[in-house]
């Protein structure tokens, strides 16, 4: 049997630089011996790793068998490593190296959670805990020696080595650069459609009122002065044009709710509150639900954008309620807490599995939980869905901002 040493040194990092021939020999020679060693798991010379830890030497054992495995794993483009229970690196490969930026002979036998910040440390001494009896996921920032950061997704799972007296992990380490990046570019797009989709309802609810709305007035004026006019025999004539009359002063109406509807004008001249109000005075109309506005009077005016996105989680919120959770009753709170507002929307409806909701059509996922999450992150914020089977909804928007900003969003 070929065994290959390992020391894990517990010597400070600047030893070699007091200048002591005799320690830098040494140095020298470990690393030589490190070298080797690690040359030759890799050519599959050696059949165990002896690792020197606090707590004794211990043995872990490689079968000659694996050197076709070991080659594979060396051609992948994740890191994969072996540790201990304790996360002490047994075996890595070039990839991981790389990622962290140091010789492979610097990585090996040292510990796995020297390349994470402390708060991840945490994270992954619990995950190993939970990965000697199943896999587990988790991403974080992986730390190069350089001190350059990289966002990666680690997943571990126990290695069950048949009459191995120590527990084993495997860890596949995967650079999420790539996935991230497109993960923001795809957000920034989403919130770009958020954006237009704004900027284009407003302009078609202007145009509306602007337009359609004076024009249907003007000749809602000259069906009176008609009427007024008409012989006083014409009383048929006078009868339709009173039925006309009245349905254009439907469709004038229907035209001030639909733009309404698409922006209400009062979120710009009046602010939050009124449209809150209002919203919910035609929802509990329309839907037959009692509504509660909890609100404070004296809350600030909002940035714009702010004031834009509650005001579509509310609307879609209510929505919701509306078509899904058969409620009796709905609380809606706006608060302000500091540099941030909250509004929160509550229902004792059915409720429902936030995290298994059904899909509105076959093939076609529903958009509008979706939707409220980008609005909310659109402008910095986050969005909460807290919800169960049988014991109703509440929605919570928390989206923080800038005081000093909100002279210039509404001059
Ligand atoms: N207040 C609620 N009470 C009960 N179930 C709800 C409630 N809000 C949402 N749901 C459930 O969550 C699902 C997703 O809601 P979401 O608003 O994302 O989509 P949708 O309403 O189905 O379709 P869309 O909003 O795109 O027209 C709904 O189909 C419904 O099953
Ligand atoms: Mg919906």
């Amino acid at each position: 049997m070929k065994t290959a040493r390992r020391q894990h040194s517990s010597r400070p990092a600047g030893a070699a630089a007091a200048g002591l021939p005799l320690e830098l020999a040494e140095l020298r020679a470990r690393l030589a011996d490190a070298e080797e060693a690690l040359r030759a798991v890799r050519a599959g010379e050696v059949d165990t790793v002896m690792v020197a830890g606090t707590a004794g030497s211990q043995v872990f054992t490689l079968d000659g068998a694996e050197h076709a495995y070991r080659v594979l794993i060396e051609s992948m483009n994740e890191g994969a490593l072996t540790l201990t229970a304790e996360a002490v690196i047994l075996y890595t490969n070039q990839c991981f190296a790389r990622m962290v930026q140091l010789p492979l002979e610097r990585v090996i036998g040292s510990s796995f959670l020297r390349f994470l910040s402390a708060t991840d440390q945490l994270a992954v001494r619990r995950l190993l805990k939970r990965a000697a009896k199943a896999g587990s996921k988790i991403r974080l920032l992986l730390r190069a020696g350089t001190g350059a950061q990289l966002p990666v997704l680690i997943s571990i799972r126990p290695l069950t080595t048949p009459g191995a007296r120590d527990a084993t992990l495997s860890m596949v380490v995967t650079d999420m650069t790539e996935a991230r990046r497109s993960e923001e570019r795809l957000r920034a797009l989403s919130h770009r459609l958020v954006d237009m989709q704004e900027t284009e309802r407003r302009r078609v609810a202007v145009e509306l009122h602007e337009n359609i709305s004076q024009l249907t007035y003007a000749i809602l004026m000259r069906c009176d002065t008609l009427a007024r006019t008409l012989p006083a025999g014409a009383r048929a004539s006078r009868a339709e044009l009173l039925k006309l009359r009245d349905l254009l002063d439907q469709a004038t109406e229907e035209v001030r709710r639909i733009a309404q509807d698409l922006r209400p004008s009062a979120l710009d001249d009046l602010g939050l509150l009124p449209v809150l109000r209002r919203a919910c005075e035609l929802f509990a109309k329309r839907a037959s639900v009692r509504v509660n506005l909890k609100a404070v009077r004296s809350i600030a005016r909002l940035p714009a954008a702010v004031e834009t996105a509650l005001y579509r989680v509310l609307q879609e919120t209510l929505l919701n309620v509306e078509q899904h959770a058969r409620a009796r009753h709905v609380t809606v709170g706006l608060r302000q807490l500091g540099r941030q507002v909250q509004l929160v929307v509550t229902d004792d409806g059915i409720g429902f599995d936030p995290n298994r909701y059904p899909a509105r059509q076959k093939g076609k996922g529903s958009l509008g939980l979706l939707g409220m999450r980008e609005r909310t992150t659109s402008v910095g914020g986050a969005l909460e869905v807290q919800s169960a089977p049988g014991r109703g909804t509440t929605i919570r928007a928390r989206i923080p901002f800038d005081p000093d900003t909100l002279a210039l969003a509404h001059s």
